[in-house]
């Protein structure tokens, strides 16, 4: 409005100069065409009079004459009327004849602009017309016309020029006003429709205008440029994929490389039949953190742990893969046998796993195990120091097998961001408590800047354990927890897949899965299949679920024949006498079972046990009816979303276990008590006899949920919480400026 204003009251200042300077031009131009009009109507007047005058005079009248011409003049704009005679026999006249005209001097109107003189009656136009008669001028008729009604004409066009350059200036003042509010509105719309990521054309105008096309270019590049940082920062905003975590390194973290440490490496090189051939292990930490050093690229050491390892290696222990398009490399670490005995199916796997997991097997710690895991971490610690380029790296340090490794990397490289993710179930403080070296696993653990677990459940466990176990301080409502003089602030991450999925998982039809499984089974065309991926451990229900296949089919016989749980199960840690002797456990199960509803029939159980490539896995889920998810306690299970995310068909059900993580994300499943035998066969029941349309609305809902909550969100939230932390560590170091949080200066 201010705007339309400032334009408004210049240009009513303009028009009014141009009306007073008009003005007078237009007075002058109308009073020269009256004189011409009067001299034009003074002729005819006079050809008109000639011959009745003429002939009045003849008969030496001159009162008739006089009183004829007082008759002419009753026109009203005819003011006098005279006749000036040559003989001299003077003048006949109207008595209304002004006195300043004389016979004498008439010379003085021959210029037509000179006709005009101003007498006491008013402005009057003079005429003088010669008199003929028989072709000899005998005198002159005077015609004087009243210009009175020029004024008042003139007064009329002024008053009506005003009016007409008030009503243009308000005309003018009103068009500026409303086109001024139209473009206004006009770009805010057009801004809003570019946040809203619209094009400034129309594509039909697209053709036509091209300049617009490259400024429409450019300023869609610039929103983009704007709504990615915007949204980076909003987690909750963000469509997450590889292109927003390589957005967060280059921008929040400045292109720092990642390193990551794990016990499982990624690509395992075998030697099958005199080749070297590539397996993807069976493993959760590995579906979710592949993805993300493809996309981030960097280190990730691991354990070598294939016989063919070594072979592919280059003079530093590294490999570059994927094998088919590399992105990252693999730094290996060789254990000897001892060493593996010790740190991993030792300590790890007898001690840890079965401690931090509710799945009833007495976990076991020994003095030597604890020393092999002691020195293999320092290996792994060793590695990283080897791998840094600067003296802060990004290190995201993985599970359970590296507990030791935050602590021993911060005392080398105190300026480190180490994040480290504890990919397992974390016990409460009582249970952890058993464990003879828990003060020395705390304190490792708290040298990461960041330490994650999947739900809120687990991080409360850790900071109720180090509450307990150690003198530290713990904030309640940040769970950050300070040691040490440091800091380590405790966070849920909840981990996932990636979204989209790999082209690999849906590449096969699930008709054609449907039937290929099938008939690789040797079940039924019209079979219903249920099927279970996991490694053969006893965290993860296997005996459960089959026990849950036997009730449904005593409950309901008419699924004998009819449905077939097909389990693929990857032989795990198998030289644990616990696996050997789960396996054997398994295997008797499913007999027994198979034994009893099918003797020589179609097999309600159908048991696998071998490793499976990715592939083998996603035509399973894409076959399937449904997925059995059945653990006893997992941290948060990959298999469900897996699942999920093979099911672009939106079909399947899924039963899961209520004491997975992915249960509190995943309430559109058929959550389960996997130790309720009755509850679980209803499941299943339930499973096969859901109608297609409320499968597709529950397999929606969960899909568009993985979408969301991929892994690429997992990854990007751990670091951007570790790029803010950098940030206001370097703040706290600026003198006069103090540290953001109230908690002593912690590196990070
Ligand atoms: C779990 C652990 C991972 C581990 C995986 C497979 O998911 O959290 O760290 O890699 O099991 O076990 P494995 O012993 O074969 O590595």
């Amino acid at each position: 409005m201010r705007l339309s204003l400032r334009f408004v009251v210049p240009l009513l200042a303009i028009l009014a100069a141009i009306a007073y300077a008009v003005l007078p031009l237009v007075d002058g131009l109308a009073l020269r065409w009256f004189v011409r009009d009067l001299n034009v109507r003074s002729q005819l007047i006079a050809n008109a009079l000639e011959q009745p005058l003429t002939e009045s005079l003849a008969r030496d009248s001159r009162k008739h004459t006089t009183a004829y011409l007082t008759r002419i003049i009753t026109d009203e704009r005819l003011y006098a009327l005279a006749l000036c005679l040559r003989d001299g026999s003077s003048v006949v006249a109207t008595n209304t004849f002004p006195e300043s005209i004389r016979c004498d001097d008439l010379e003085r109107f021959d210029l037509p602009l000179q006709r005009l003189i101003d007498t006491p009656q008013g402005l009057l136009h003079v005429a003088v017309e010669p008199l003929k008669r028989d072709g000899l001028q005998i005198g002159d008729l005077v015609l004087v016309h009243d210009m009175s009604f020029v004024q008042r004409r003139s007064e009329e066009t002024r008053r009506y020029l005003y009016a007409f350059f008030v009503a243009l200036g308000l005309v003018i003042s009103l068009i500026t006003v409303v086109i001024a509010q139209l473009s206004w509105r006009g770009w805010v719309q057009g801004t809003r429709a570019l946040l809203r990521g619209e094009g400034l054309v129309r594509p039909s105008e697209r053709g036509a205008l091209p300049e617009l096309r490259m400024i429409e270019r450019d300023l869609r590049e610039l929103m983009r440029d704007l709504r990615t940082e915007y949204r980076s920062r909003d987690p909750a905003q963000t469509d997450w994929s590889p292109d927003t975590l390589r957005d967060i390194l280059r921008r929040d973290l400045r292109g720092e490389d990642i390193i990551a440490v794990s016990n499982r490496e990624p690509y395992i090189h075998v030697r099958k039949n005199d080749e070297i051939e590539v397996l993807r292990p069976a493993s959760g930490l590995v579906t979710a953190l592949e993805p993300i050093m493809r996309a981030c690229s960097g280190t990730w050491i691991a354990h070598g742990s294939g016989d063919a390892d070594r072979e592919v290696v280059d003079t530093n222990d590294r490999v570059a893969v994927p094998p088919e398009h590399a992105a990252y490399r693999i730094r290996r670490i060789w254990l000897t046998a001892d060493e593996e005995q010790g740190y991993y199916f030792g300590f790890a796997n007898e001690g840890l796993w079965p401690l931090c997991h509710i799945a009833h097997v007495r976990p076991a710690f020994r003095a030597g195990d604890w020393r092999a895991y002691v020195e293999v971490n320092q290996r792994f610690a060793q590695a990283v120091i080897d791998e840094s380029r600067d003296a802060s790296p990004i290190v995201l340090v993985q599970d359970y097998h590296c507990a030791l490794v935050p602590r021993m990397i911060r005392e080398q490289l105190p300026d480190a961001t180490i994040i480290t993710f504890w990919h397992i179930p974390w016990p409460n403080p009582e249970s952890f408590a058993i464990c003879p070296w828990r003060a020395e696993l705390l304190d490792g653990l708290l040298g990461s800047s960041i330490l994650g677990f999947h739900t809120r459940f687990h991080c409360n466990n850790f900071v109720d354990t180090v509450d307990r176990l150690l003198e530290a301080r713990v904030d309640r409502e940040t769970l950050d927890v300070t040691y040490g003089g440091l800091c380590t602030a405790v966070k849920r991450y909840p981990i996932s897949i990636e979204w989209p999925p790999p082209p690999e998982t849906t590449r096969k039809t699930v008709e054609a899965c449907r039937s290929d499984i099938r008939r690789r089974y040797r079940l039924p065309a019209a079979q219903k299949v249920g099927i279970g991926v996991d490694r053969l451990d006893y965290t993860k229900g296997i005996l459960e679920r089959f026990m849950a296949v036997e009730r449904l089919l005593e409950l309901h016989p008419e699924w004998i024949g009819k449905f077939s749980l097909i389990q693929i199960a990857a032989p795990s840690r198998s030289s644990i006498r616990e696996y050997q002797s789960f396996e054997v456990e398994v295997r008797a199960l499913a007999s027994r079972i198979n034994a009893r509803f099918a003797p020589g029939g179609v097999p309600p159980i159908v048991l696998r046990i071998a490793h499976h490539g990715p592939a083998e896995v996603y035509e399973h889920y894409r076959g399937a009816d449904l997925c059995f998810v059945s653990s006893l306690h997992d941290g948060m299970n990959l298999v469900a979303k897996e699942f999920i995310a093979c099911r672009d068909d939106d079909q399947g059900v899924l039963i899961l276990s209520q004491f997975t993580g992915a249960a509190r994300e995943l309430p559109e499943a058929l959550i389960v008590n996997p130790y309720d035998n009755e509850q679980c066969a209803a499941a299943l029941h339930l499973a096969l006899t859901m109608p297609p349309k409320e499968q597709q609305l529950r397999m929606r809902l969960m899909r568009g949920l993985v979408q969301q909550f991929n892994v690429f969100r997992w990854a990007g939230r751990m670091l951007l919480d570790a790029a803010g932390m950098r940030s206001r560590v370097y703040l706290g170091d600026k003198p006069g400026l103090p540290p953001k949080r109230a908690v002593p200066r912690a590196r990070v």
